[in-house]
């Protein structure tokens, strides 16, 4: 963003016989100030329009976007041959490192008297104003990071947030002693450049039509607009999310890694393949560790393929996933709700574009584009354009919808299985016992004691944004059942929690297990993001004021969740789909 963006034609009109060649050089050959913009404009303008026609203010004119708008712009970084690079000129290791030697390691969840908040956004800007209407009904605790749903950073959720007012932190009578983290990727690009949907659509959309379209007041930044979101990779702020959370958990159950070193063996940590996940859990171990990695764990990569079983990557083996009939996938509830949500919104950005019809898609894509700028570019101008009511209305589609209405987790057939095969390895890890049948998305062929190991204190795994709503659902949290069904045309009052809560990126999960001085048996508790779920719903767990229950009615409770989750069933049986039907279980109609 520099002299070039300010160079926009905003409110030129210029004759069209004129218009693209002046428009060309001048964004060819402007690249500073507006002024120096202003004085060319007047020089190029002298030499194509006729002569008597003057140039007038820029307030007075308008002119077509120029054809690079909406275009991809991406950069390959590294050079795939630089010329001045001569590795054994610059050596890892040199010797005389000084004097250092390790200091014990902390244990923030069990020695200090609560847990560093998460605010998740550092490195991101927030818009410095919002759209008009926003401002007499602006509520104090307004947050934009927090309103994109599951493209929101994580950040520690308000105690209490989910029914239990208790903290990550071990309560005073009792010891952590191991934990299970689950963890999404961290914030990644959108899908393709392409006629499908979102963000890229949007672009080709505009690109494709630039020439005969004109953005003015708060679209004109769109005369400098280019679409600079590569595909689906982690970002650069992704990358941060995830060294940060492995910070964080080092600095909370670094002392867990007493256990290894007492064993004499490595923690074995696993992720799906895809790359963002990969690059998160290598991002997370770094953070974890510190580089470099070598010797100090073991990184399992499972493969997300077709034929492939994948607990961290189920819906790869569930054939009947795949089948639009279904109802996995269908948008319809989704779309029902952003055509409610955006109606006043088209209308009111239209204003600002000719030339190009606005769609409520086009819209939701701008909102998206928010988001998805922001945690890629570090800002984003497309978030002043909307209102905080907007935001709500965004967040609500964002998860909401799409989880208690047939998409994911609760509100999905498939939510369940797709969750039960993690629930089996948790429960294999809990119990120190192998897994006898593989049923689900369990592979037979990694679950030996080298590549799942039994009996360490900490193990982390790395997957996808479903999976881990899945596993949620799988595990029979009732809580956050009860959100659903949800309505399409209008935000139901009671809302006990947000998407952003649940399933933002590098949301976690923390299998805690303690040994607690009040209590006869280990105990588990279940924390996410940094909230604690309550547990009591499940088979012989209580009500407790630090949502633990013992390991052994824990285990107990997912063992009948085991055995009454039918992958087979779900992926392979031919069952349908009544018109209306709805689920909060995550399960198809038996
Ligand atoms: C979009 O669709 C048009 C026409 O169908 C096609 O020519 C173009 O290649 C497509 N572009 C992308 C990026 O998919
Ligand atoms: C722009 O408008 C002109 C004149 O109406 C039309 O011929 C041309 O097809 C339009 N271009 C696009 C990309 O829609
Ligand atoms: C993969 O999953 C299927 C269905 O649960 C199971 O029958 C099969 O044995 C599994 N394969 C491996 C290698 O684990
Ligand atoms: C290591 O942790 C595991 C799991 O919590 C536990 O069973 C084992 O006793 C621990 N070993 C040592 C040496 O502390
Ligand atoms: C917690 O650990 C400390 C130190 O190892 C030990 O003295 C104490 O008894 C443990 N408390 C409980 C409740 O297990
Ligand atoms: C699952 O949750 C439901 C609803 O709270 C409860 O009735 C049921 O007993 C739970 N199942 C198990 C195995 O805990
Ligand atoms: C799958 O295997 C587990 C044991 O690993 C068993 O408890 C469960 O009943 C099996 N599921 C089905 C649907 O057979």
């Amino acid at each position: 963003m520099g002299g070039q963006s300010r160079v926009y034609l905003g409110d030129l009109t210029l004759p069209s016989s004129c218009l693209s060649s002046a428009r060309r050089s001048l964004f060819l050959r402007i690249g500073t100030a507006f002024f120096a913009g202003f004085f060319v404009c007047l020089a190029v303008v002298a030499q194509y329009v006729s002569s008597n026609q003057s140039c007038l203010p820029f307030s007075l004119f308008t002119a077509l976007l120029p054809s690079h708008v909406g275009a991809p712009e991406w950069h390959e970084y590294p050079p795939a041959e630089p010329t001045n690079a001569f590795p054994s000129m610059f050596p890892s290791s040199v010797g005389s490192p000084g004097p250092t030697q390790a200091g014990a390691e902390p244990g923030v969840a069990a020695t200090a008297p609560a847990y560093p908040l998460h605010s998740g956004v550092v490195h991101l800007v927030s818009p410095t104003r919002f759209s008009q209407d926003n401002v007499k009904d602006r509520t104090k605790d307004f947050d934009i990071f927090r309103s994109w749903g599951s493209l929101s950073p994580w950040y520690s959720v308000q105690r209490g947030k989910f029914g239990i007012d208790s903290g990550p932190e071990a309560p005073d009578t009792c010891n952590i002693t191991g934990v299970h983290l689950l963890h999404r990727h961290g914030a990644r690009y959108p899908g393709d450049y392409s006629n499908g949907t979102g963000p890229g659509r949007f672009a080709l959309k505009l690109n494709r039509n630039a020439e005969n379209v004109t953005a003015t007041g708060p679209l004109s930044f769109l005369d400098d607009w280019t679409y600079k979101l590569v595909s689906q990779g982690l970002t650069h702020f992704g990358r941060s999310q995830l060294y940060d959370l492995g910070v964080s958990m080092r600095m909370r159950y670094g002392f867990l890694l007493k256990n290894f070193s007492e064993t004499n063996t490595l923690p074995v940590f696993r992720t799906a393949s895809a790359t963002r996940v990969l690059n998160s859990a290598q991002n997370f171990a770094l953070g974890f560790f510190g580089y470099p990695l070598e010797g100090q764990y073991q990184q399992q990569i499972m493969i997300e393929a077709k034929g492939s079983n994948n607990s961290l990557c189920p819906q790869r083996s569930c054939a009947n996933n795949d089948d639009p009939d279904r109802g996995y996938r269908s948008q319809t509830h989704v779309n029902t709700w952003k055509a409610v949500y955006l109606k006043d919104t088209v209308p009111r950005l239209q204003q600002y574009l000719d030339g190009f019809e606005l769609d409520v898609e086009d819209a939701y894509a701008m909102q998206e584009l928010c988001a998805y700028e922001s945690v890629a570019l570090g800002y984003s101008k497309f978030c002043e354009l909307f209102t905080e009511k907007e935001w709500e209305g965004f967040d609500y589609a964002r998860i909401l919808i799409k989880i208690y209405r047939y998409i994911v987790a609760w509100g999905s057939p498939f939510g369940r299985a797709e969750g039960i095969g993690y629930v089996q390895e948790l429960v294999s890890r809990l119990t120190q016992t192998p897994i006898e049948t593989h049923n689900s998305s369990t592979d037979a062929t990694l679950h030996n004691a080298v590549t799942f190991p039994l009996g360490h204190s900490l193990y982390v795994d790395a997957t996808h944004k479903t999976v881990v709503l899945s596993v949620l659902t799988a595990l029979n949290l009732s809580s956050f059942a009860a959100m659903g069904p949800l309505p399409t045309d209008h935000i139901p009052e009671q809302r006990t929690f947000r998407t952003t809560d649940i399933g933002p990126f590098a949301t976690n999960v923390q299998f805690q297990l303690l040994s607690c001085s009040t209590e006869h048996d280990p105990q588990i508790r279940v924390i996410i993001n940094d909230g604690v779920a309550p547990l009591a719903n499940l088979k012989g767990c209580q009500d407790h004021p630090d949502g633990m229950c013992s390991v052994h009615a824990f285990v107990d409770a997912q063992k009948e969740n085991i055995r009454s989750t039918d992958w087979d069933f779900v992926c392979n049986a031919d069952w349908t789909i009544p018109d209306g039907w709805k689920t909060t279980m995550g399960y198809p109609p038996l």
